[in-house]
Formats: structure tokens, C-alpha cells, sequence
């Protein structure tokens, strides 16, 4: 199993394979207008330490879980590491010039926690505090509001010596470095996000073992998930405490996800990849707890849990970020025997593909908006990730990407269609500004607004990055 068949075996199973009639009629006679989405809507586009920064060991910082995988042979596509990526610790001002350059009002990067502390507790390493300040500065200089995503899936290596994210005191170790991040840069950045796509991590990363730090099976999977959840609440508190007025938040990979067929047995497949996928992590923030109702085998998460985490896991976040780039069908499947279900590839099923092998399907980005905003109490929605890989054909100064440019135009009008129907969505950050290290993929596929050329470090704009500039003149 890949990890997009995993983390993509999700969400609302509010529909049938129909769409609603208002979908239909917005998608095919409403053009895009940036004005449609109104004057506070935020735009954005987003990367990751790890899949940009480079400089892995440069200026004291230390290793981190992905160096140590990256550098093991066999985990990666070509055995392609993110020890130079797209050298972003050096260009960092010429990327930012970029988005200014393309009128990009907002910018989502992570810090690297094995950047600031290199043991990941206790000293404080000042050249990278001082790296992320000038990350910041630059931001503002150019009107650019920066978005910082604190755990981006890069644990400092001797923390996941002592058990990483399934060891309890990484809460403890989580609070640290979230309190040293907000009192270092809580005067400038008011919109945080406590972690990027917890199930991603827990599941690829420590159940089938195809990230970093590579474990697998169940009893690393479900510590791990309860840490998470109770690190995304308790990291909240942490910037609420140091941050009086911080917009808080937090990020989730969703997918919407269909039966094979309107059968009883698919159906039911659905429903529980669902629960797994898309509501383990937002149930027990809202005081849900998890969805142990459909699949029985989270109860085996008490076994980690001490009296008082249930209220713990609760937090009044200021939005939620949902992150979506394709659905899924599944099936009934009488050999998995935690979900009853088995995914079909997209590639069997004759639909628009990106070079990751994921299906093209807007629709799936509304009904996951809608399925979220019908959660009672839950906060206003961005989508802090949204984008596609697809073949770019550079061509002397220009990279052609007219999928790219019709996949963004498409989502964001299903975006749009969500808001008309009252879903309290407030933002879209594309994935990603620059082309970056795609994990287990490396170099391979290209999600970038901006085409990056790894031996030479030469940004080319594509044609969807000029685009997003035209739409965001408005
Ligand atoms: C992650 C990104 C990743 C993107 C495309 C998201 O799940 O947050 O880091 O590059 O998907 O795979």
C-alpha cells in the first residue's frame, strides 16, 4: 500500500456519485473571479521546512528524522535526499521576492524543531532562531503575512531514538519547542498551525513504515496517533499562553471517498475508512473523542491514555485547515480486518490522473467542506493545502502547465460553490509555491507554482504561477 492509498481513504459520505444540481450548474457556467470569494478572503501558498530548507547540517542544527531516513538506502525515490532541496536556507529572500512578485499576500512555512533545538529539548540554537527571523522580517518587509506550521513532520532524530511520537513525553518535548517558537516570534506572526496532517505522520510514518522514521504495525500506529491529538491540543494552549491574540489553528489531509457501488458492504467500507482517515484527529479536538463507534480497534487507544486526557484533548481552535488533493473509491474487503475495506486505484478506474497517481476530482474538495462545516462548533475553514503534480514542459524561459492552471481554476470553484452555500471557508493556500522534495517521491513530481531546477537552483515561473497572479490582481 503507497501512503496516499492510506491517507486518502477518506471523508464525507454525505453523497452518492451524483452531484448536486447547484455543482453542476456552477461549474460549468461560472468563470473564476477573485472577487467572487470577497475582499477578506486569504490567499496563500505554502512548503515545508524539510522539503525546501536544505542546509541539513549547516549552522548548528541538528539531525532530524527525515535526514536519518533519507540518507538510509532504499526509502526514497532514486535514493534522492533534502539536504540541498531547493537551497531555500540561502534563497529564502529570493523566493520571497517571488511571491511579492506574483502578488501572493500570505505564506505558509514550518520551522524545523531540530533547527532551533538540535536535541530536541534544552539548548537553544540562536543561528536558527535568527534564520526564522529573517524567514519573517523578509515576509514583512514585502507585505507578506507569514503562516507558520510548527511540526511538519520533521522530529529531531534524538527524540525518535527515545521513541519519538510514541513515547508520552513527547508532549512535554512538543510544549518546549512551541513555547520557544511563540516567545521567539509571537511580536510578528499572529496565524499559527500546530501540526501538518497528523494522520499523515502517524499512519505513513509509523504504521506502514514508508516514511519517516519508518515503523510499522499497530502498536506504534495508535500511541502515536494519541500523542498527536493530545500534542495538538496542548501545543494550542502552549501559543495561546504566549500569544494573547495568535490565530490558532491546525491542518488535515482529507479525501472524499465513494463506494465502488451503492451496496450495503461499500458503503460500510467507506464509513469506516473515513472515520479512520478523516475524523481521528478533528473528533477528539471538538470534545468527540474518537471514533471508536465505527471502528472498534481505536478503543485499544485507551490503553495510552491517562484520567483527565479525554478533556485534554479538547481545544477551542480559532480555524481548522483542511488540505485536499483527490478522493478515493473503495470496496468491501474481507482481508482487512481493522476497516473492512480495500481502496481502488486510481489508476483502474479510468479517471484524470497527476503524476502522483491520484485521481483529478473537484468535486471532492466541496463535499469535504461542507462535511466539516456540519460538525457542531467548528470553527471557520481555510484550505491550507491544495495542488497537483503534473508534467511541466519547460521550454527556454517558460514552463507550460495547462493542467496545473485547470486544476486550480477547478478546485476553486467547488471552493467557491462551498462558500455560496453558507461553508465559512476563509482562505486558499496553493501547494506548493516552489517545486520541492515530495517525501518518498523526492524530485520526481513537481507540485510548484514555480518550476525549480535542482542543479542550478534556477527558478522559472510556470504558466499556472502567472495565472494565480492574473486572478489575484483580480
Ligand atoms: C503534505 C505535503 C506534501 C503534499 C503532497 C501533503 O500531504 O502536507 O508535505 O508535499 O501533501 O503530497
Amino acid at each position: 500500500m503507497k501512503r496516499r492509498d492510506f491517507i486518502q481513504l477518506i471523508p464525507p459520505i454525505t453523497t452518492g456519485l451524483l452531484l448536486p444540481e447547484n455543482l453542476q450548474f456552477y461549474s460549468f457556467f461560472n468563470s473564476i473571479n477573485r472577487k467572487d470569494f470577497g475582499n477578506d478572503f486569504v490567499w496563500g501558498a505554502a512548503c515545508a521546512a524539510y522539503q525546501v530548507e536544505g542546509a541539513w547540517n549547516l549552522d548548528g542544527k541538528g539531525l532530524s528524522i527525515w535526514d536519518t531516513f533519507t540518507h538510509k538506502k532504499g526509502t526514497i525515490y532514486k535514493n534522492q535526499n533534502g539536504d540541498i532541496a531547493c537551497d531555500f536556507y540561502n534563497r529564502y529572500a529570493e523566493d520571497i521576492a517571488l511571491l511579492k512578485y506574483l502578488g501572493i499576500p500570505n505564506f505558509r512555512f514550518s520551522i524545523s524543531w531540530s533547527r532551533i533545538l538540535p536535541n530536541g529539548v534544552g539548548t537553544i540554537n540562536q543561528r536558527g532562531i535568527d534564520f526564522y527571523h529573517r524567514v519573517i522580517d523578509t515576509c514583512l518587509e514585502n507585505n507578506i503575512t507569514p503562516w507558520i506550521t510548527l511540526y511538519h513532520w520533521d522530529l529531531p532524530q534524538v527524540l525518535e531514538d527515545k521513541g519519538g511520537w510514541t513515547n508520552r513525553e513527547i508532549i512535554n518535548w512538543f510544549s518546549e519547542f512551541v513555547s520557544i517558537c511563540t516567545k521567539s516570534y509571537g511580536d510578528k506572526v499572529k496565524n499559527w498551525m500546530v501540526l501538518n496532517e497528523p494522520m499523515a505522520f502517524t499512519g505513513v510514518g509509523y504504521f506502514l513504515g514508508i516514511h519517516a522514521p519508518g515503523k510499522k504495525g499497530i502498536s506504534n500506529f495508535l500511541p502515536a496517533v494519541h500523542h498527536a491529538a493530545m500534542c495538538q491540543a496542548e501545543g494550542a494552549r502552549v501559543i495561546r499562553t504566549n500569544i494573547a491574540d495568535a490565530q490558532i489553528g491546525t491542518t488535515f489531509s482529507c479525501s472524499h471517498i465513494d463506494p465502488k457501488k451503492a451496496k450495503e458492504r461499500h458503503y460500510k467500507a467507506a464509513q469506516n475508512s473515513d472515520a479512520l482517515i478523516n475524523r481521528l484527529f478533528i473528533e477528539p479536538a471538538l470534545g468527540l473523542g474518537y471514533p471508536t463507534d465505527t471502528i472498534p480497534l481505536l478503543k485499544r487507544i485507551e490503553k495510552y491514555m491517562q484520567s483527565g486526557d479525554e478533556q485534554k484533548l479538547k481545544y477551542d481552535f480559532d480555524f481548522i485547515g483542511i488540505q485536499n488533493y483527490t478522493r478515493e473509491v473503495v470496496k468491501h474487503w474481507i482481508l482487512n480486518p481493522i476497516l473492512w475495506s480495500k481502496q481502488i486505484p486510481a489508476s483502474k478506474r479510468k479517471v484524470e490522473l497527476t503524476e502522483m497517481g491520484w485521481e483529478v476530482y473537484p468535486e471532492g474538495i466541496y463535499y469535504l467542506l461542507k462535511k466539516f462545516a456540519a460538525y457542531k462548533n467548528i470553527p471557520p475553514l481555510y484550505v491550507t493545502e491544495n495542488g497537483a503534480a503534473f508534467e511541466d514542459v519547460v521550454d527556454d524561459e517558460y514552463v507550460h502547465d495547462s493542467k496545473r492552471t485547470k486544476f486550480i481554476e477547478s478546485y476553486l470553484r467547488q471552493v467557491l460553490n462551498a462558500k455560496k452555500e453558507g461553508v465559512d471557508v476563509r482562505g486558499y493556500f496553493y501547494w506548493s509555491f516552489t517545486d520541492n522534495f515530495e517525501w518518498a517521491e523526492g524530485y520526481r513530481t513537481r507540485f510548484g507554482l514555480v518550476h525549480v531546477d535542482y542543479a542550478s537552483q534556477k527558478r522559472i515561473v510556470k504558466d499556472s504561477g502567472f495565472w494565480f497572479k492574473k486572478f489575484l490582481e483580480g
